[in-house]
């Protein structure tokens, strides 16, 4: 049964998630996390379809709940949260579960050109979760949708080799190009869009490489900061927030964060050092049994 000291769980289909779980702990010092990076099964979302991920999502919050007593369960990536989330919360009702979607509605709200790009996977692009959004805020802007095939896998190797020299940091640069290109003219003038959304957690690590082909002037919106404000405020409504302590003590402990891999621990640790700044020593390698084999016993 999970206590206020229990840890937050979250989930990606790979290192993307690491730039929600930067928000998370900028905005919850106090807590601790286990996150999982399904680094062994990504992409979700180029052609995995939802099946695959929907059993994805349901094994990772299994073994999340059994095997760390999570409290609450953040799924850092808009391709499981568009295929899985309604899945998973009718599944375990007792688990509080938040998701990330692309930015569409605070973008319908601040773009002053009304109109706007949004960078996805394939996956979230087609969701009817993204359908429905374009829908409920289409009036106030034109989303202009981009399936950036390639791109996370991209981004997902490049953890693996130091910058620059990398081969494959120079394909993320490549494909942002390509998809940047593909949407249209980015500005201020009008019908040109002056937002982009980043609607993959991934791509939050390529913002510089986007930043340099689009210019200063663009907006550039993800959810990580609105999802750790949601994920406090679930919290504090379930009595669940980890009692504050000193945070600079709070720091020096070795297990606030647990980073955990399915699949190659150095890729994780890379990522780990480079975006989060933590010892390769918060992370290991572990198999999440599919939601089909694993015992259907969670904990009360
Ligand atoms: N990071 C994920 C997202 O936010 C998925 C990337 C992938 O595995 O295709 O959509």
């Amino acid at each position: 049964m999970p206590t206020p000291q229990s840890p937050i769980g979250i989930f990606d289909s790979g290192v993307g998630g690491l730039s929600v779980l930067q928000a998370l702990r900028h905005e919850l010092p106090h807590e601790q996390f286990v996150y999982l990076a399904d680094s062994g099964n990504a992409p979700y979302g180029d052609a995995r379809g939802d099946a695959f991920v929907q059993e994805r999502t349901l094994a990772i919050a299994r073994y999340l709940r059994q095997q760390h007593d999570i409290k609450i369960l953040v799924i850092a990536c808009n391709t499981a949260t568009a295929a899985a989330i309604e899945l998973l919360r009718a599944q375990m009702p007792e688990l509080p579960v938040i998701g990330v979607e692309p930015a569409i509605k605070p973008a319908s709200f601040s773009s002053q050109t009304h109109h706007v790009g949004v960078m996805a996977t394939r996956a979230t692009v087609s969701s009817q979760r993204v359908a429905r959004l374009v829908a409920e805020h289409g009036q106030r802007a034109e989303f202009h949708l981009m399936a950036c095939d390639g791109l996370a896998k991209a981004i997902e190797r490049s953890t693996e080799q130091p910058l620059p020299e990398n081969a494959d940091a120079t394909e993320t640069r490549a494909l942002c190009a390509k998809y940047t290109e593909a949407l249209g003219s980015f500005g201020q003038k009008t019908g040109q869009m002056d937002t982009l959304v980043l609607g993959c957690t991934h791509y939050i690590f390529v913002k510089d490489d986007l930043r340099a082909l689009l210019g200063p002037d663009i907006q550039f919106l993800d959810t990580g900061a609105p999802v750790a404000r949601q994920t406090r405020r679930m919290l504090e409504q379930r009595a669940l927030l980890a009692p504050e302590m000193d945070t600079e003590l709070h720091f020096a402990q070795p297990a606030q964060i647990q980073l955990m891999t399915t699949g190659a621990l150095t890729a994780l640790q890379a990522a780990g050092e480079r975006w989060l700044e933590l010892p390769a020593s918060c992370c290991t390698h572990v198999s999440v049994p599919s939601a089909n084999t694993a015992s259907t016993e969670v904990p009360a």
